[in-house]
């Protein structure tokens, strides 16, 4: 089995980026943590992190047929990205969002995602720990 962990923009900048709300953990050792589980899990996992819309609207598709999940911290493009949705919505690959922050507790801007409708399910506000919830849940239901 096979996951692909993919990050939106800024968040390459995580470690030092406003740590009060992101911690002070960076993208390498989130990446390294999840390596490491997956390893123990057995399963493969590869990672992919980028500021540009397109970009990951390419790495969405050509996800499909290729991994048995994915999870995606889609950063400020959750909140506008219909071509990410849209990507989401065209695979028949299963998609965990994940956030660092508890979106719904911040500004109002960020309490809508227009990827939760097209996503398996949505896990925020855990911090770090969101990524490897998702993690978690995807070990669980590929051992069953
Ligand atoms: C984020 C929340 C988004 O609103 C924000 O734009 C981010 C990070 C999070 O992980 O908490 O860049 O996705």
């Amino acid at each position: 089995a096979k996951v692909l962990v993919l990050n939106g923009p800024n968040l390459n900048l995580l470690g030092t980026r406003e740590p009060e709300i992101y911690g002070s953990t960076t993208l390498k050792d989130i990446e390294q943590m999840m390596a490491a589980r997956a390893k123990e899990a057995g399963i493969g996992i590869d990672f992919y992190q980028s500021n540009h819309e397109g970009c990951l609207v390419d790495k969405v598709q050509e996800a499909n047929h290729h991994y048995d999940y994915i999870i995606f911290n889609a950063a400020a493009f959750t909140h506008y990205s219909i071509a990410l949705r849209d990507a989401i919505a065209a695979i028949d690959v299963p998609l965990i969002e994940v956030h660092i922050s508890n979106i719904h507790k911040r500004e109002e801007f960020r309490h809508s995602s227009v990827l939760a409708p097209v996503a398996m399910g949505q896990i925020c506000g855990l911090g770090i720990e969101s990524y490897m919830a998702a993690l978690e849940a995807i070990i669980y239901k590929l051992k069953k």
